[in-house]
């Protein structure tokens, strides 16, 4: 048993785990409690902390193999499975990603492959803004009529990189812009619309905004229409949670669960945060530790 305290950011998800230090090596079973929050809550924060980018790869690496962003021009120089997202320039250059994923996607839903987890490390806060926004795809699902659980139970949507709803690439709000020779390395992949989570089983809508462009078997209108009509439904106010940053404030997010979104800030206002995203694994379907009977939120 670990002394930690947990505190929910909502009524529906996401929890606060108080009393982490990632600057000191995390017991076995410290980070069992943590894991366990994070598969039961779908996000979880740890607050203030003071680490160095090992540290925040260490820690990163407890969940599974973190992979480096296809968009390597902002990779961490002390670690590439860092990358730095920030609108501070220095000399006139960015020292990081500016704008990325300001509409709601998930992380990796354009690799056969994808993102088990994402966590964000907040070194600049702006004074205004800069929330991320979750929503949650479990409850989304679970809230669709029988009927529609039903039409989408077989259906496989086709993913590649990129925001279906912006392709403009001057906009804000387009997926991050990759050079010809990163766009090279996307293939078109598929995934479930209604998909089992990889570690609780549970049925999540997945990906229905962001990377997801056609439907296998259907016209592109056609699915257009439904991938919209999904989208609209699971980005609700209801199901959503906004995360507000502190200075040293780490969120971490499971990719399978949820959509997430950045939002927009003045781009004058430094922020700067460090990015790490862990794969899903083969081991997925069999973590018993994970599964054990829950914790009483708030012990
Ligand atoms: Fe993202």
């Amino acid at each position: 048993m670990s002394s930690y305290s947990y505190t929910p950011l909502s009524s529906g998800f996401g929890i606060e785990v108080g009393g982490v230090d990632l600057s000191k090596p995390l017991a076995d079973g410290e980070f069992q409690s943590i894991e366990r929050a994070f598969y039961d809550h779908q996000v979880l924060a740890l607050r203030a902390q003071d680490i160095t980018p090992a540290q925040f790869v260490a820690f990163a690496r407890r969940f599974g193999p973190p992979q480096p962003h296809v968009i390597d021009q902002f990779h961490h120089p002390e670690d590439s499975n860092i990358l730095i997202l920030s609108n501070v320039k220095k000399d006139g250059q960015p020292t990081g990603l500016q704008d990325a994923g300001s509409y709601f996607h998930t992380d990796y839903s354009y690799l056969a492959v994808p993102a088990r987890m994402t966590t964000l490390y907040s070194r600049v806060v702006p004074k205004v803004g800069g929330d991320t926004l979750f929503a949650n795809q479990q409850a989304a699902y679970d809230d669709l009529s029988a009927a529609m659980k039903q039409r989408i139970a077989p259906l496989v949507a086709i993913h590649h990189y990129g925001n279906r709803n912006d392709q403009d690439e001057q906009s804000r709000t387009v997926a991050s812009v990759l050079t010809e020779e990163q766009k090279a390395k996307m293939p078109l992949i598929t995934h479930r619309i209604a998909r089992p989570h990889p570690v609780t089983g549970r049925t999540c809508l997945y990906a229905v905004s962001g990377s997801s462009f056609g439907i296998v078997g259907m016209p592109d209108d056609e699915a257009r229409e439904l991938l919209d009509e999904l989208a609209a439904h699971s980005t609700q106010a209801k199901y959503q949670l906004r995360f507000k940053y502190g200075p040293g404030d780490i969120v971490v997010w499971d990719n399978a669960a949820l959509l997430h979104s950045a939002t927009l800030i003045d781009p004058n206002d430094a922020r700067t945060l460090w990015r790490i995203t862990v794969l899903e694994t083969s081991a997925d379907a069999v973590a018993p530790d994970v599964l054990a009977p829950t914790f009483a939120t708030g012990m």
